[in-house]
């Protein structure tokens, strides 16, 4: 693209991708969840171009880009173009300050691999955006703008996690972050001699999108169920398994096991936050595996790749828990595993997965990390 050539970057940011400890699917239902920022990003070298609305964007990473008019945004036929054309937007309506801009992408996070690359997007662009052309929004403005870019342009029916954890997350930490009031409280986390480790399944099963808006709209069908003989209950959050049992019969089996799933998924989370406050080692373990026997039998967005992976890791004592982590039919599952052990269980798991998927298997360590960050390159005077 001919911009590049005279390309003078005037703003950097870093936009990390996440991890959720626990909580899964849990967001969209108002409940709690637990993720946090890690050190795998996507970074934004943005200028602004002097022109009134016309704005070029280029992914290194991917070589490919495009050109928009602020005048006239509508959704691409090319998936990734909706985030960014789908943030815009978002700001056109909350500001009339954004002029032309040329932007330069590249990213180090894996697609489609459940670490939110898209939130990591959405939020990076709003984020230089609101420095670059001082637009005044908040911090949560950014998250809540984000996340509607993605119901609306992306197509996804996405809560809240991906796009706070983005943005909030503190090193060190996770977040939890009650998806209701918005509360959040940052709990130190602190696994030593375990660490973090992700595998990389390499699939994202293309039921991701479709099957993800189906569990939101089966949930809210649980809830309209629930009630009528509950008619203070506003979303699964307020729903106790006492009452859910209580509802049994006028639910299918299949609503009912994914309401189950939401409702211990979120006591889930509770628990471990208690766990990671009295560093109970193997209760985080524990809670870990009990996850994905939730998200692969009652909530069903597990797949037989990532169900392998997790059982697998049963068989190492060395390994405390593991899951799916993310959106799911696919993508990583995370392991806690013994620092001195970590290179055997990597090297058996990826040897087991490549004999029965044939597919190299992506391990990485990954600690919890900050969130967005903006480093202006042009000095003030
Ligand atoms: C995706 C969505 C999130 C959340 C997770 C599942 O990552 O973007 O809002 O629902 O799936 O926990």
């Amino acid at each position: 693209m001919q911009f590049i050539k005279d390309f003078t970057s005037e703003l950097k940011v870093v936009s990390p991708g996440r991890i959720n400890l626990i909580g899964e699917h849990t967001d969209y239902n108002m409940g709690y969840v637990l993720p946090t920022a890690i050190e795998k990003n996507i970074t934004f070298e943005l200028q602004k171009n002097g022109s009134k609305d016309t704005c070029n964007v280029y992914s290194k990473t991917f070589d490919t880009g495009f050109e928009l008019n602020l005048n006239r945004i509508a959704r691409s036929n090319v998936e990734w173009q909706n985030y960014i054309l789908g943030v815009i937007n978002e700001i056109l309506k909350r500001s009339d300050k954004l002029k032309g801009f040329d932007c330069i992408l590249e990213s180090n996070l894996p697609t489609g691999s459940g670490l939110s690359s898209s939130a990591a997007l959405e939020c990076g662009l709003a984020y230089g955006l609101n420095e670059l052309f001082d637009l005044g929004l908040s911090k949560l403005d950014i998250v809540q703008l984000s996340q509607t870019a993605e119901h609306t342009y992306a197509g996804t029916q996405c809560g809240i996690m991906d796009q706070y954890a983005s943005v909030m997350s503190r090193a060190g930490h996770v977040i939890l972050l009650d998806c209701l009031s918005l509360e959040s409280n940052y709990i130190p986390i602190d696994l030593n001699p375990y660490k973090i480790i992700l595998l990389n399944t390499k699939v994202s099963h293309n039921l991701a999108t479709s099957e993800y808006n189906v569990r939101k709209q089966e949930c809210e069908q649980g809830v309209s169920i629930i009630k009528n003989k509950y008619p203070k209950v506003n979303s699964l959050r307020e729903v106790t398994q006492e009452m859910l049992v209580d509802c049994k019969n006028d639910l299918s089996q299949k609503v009912f096991n994914r309401c189950s799933f939401i409702v211990s998924e979120n006591q889930r989370v509770l628990q471990m936050a208690d766990a990671l406050r009295l560093k109970d080692h193997k209760k985080v373990g524990d809670l870990l595996y009990d996850a994905h026997e939730g998200i692969s039998k009652l909530y069903e967005v597990s797949c037989p790749e990532s169900d392998f992976l997790v059982n697998f890791s049963k068989s190492f004592h060395t390994v405390l828990g593991a899951r799916q982590t993310g959106g799911g039919f696919g993508g990583c599952t995370l392991n806690i595993v013994h620092a001195d052990a970590v290179s055997d269980f990597v090297e058996s798991a990826a040897k087991a997965y490549k004999e029965k998927f044939n597919i190299d298997l992506e391990p990485f360590k990954v600690e919890p990390s900050g969130g967005t960050t903006a480093i202006s390159l042009i000095s003030s005077n």
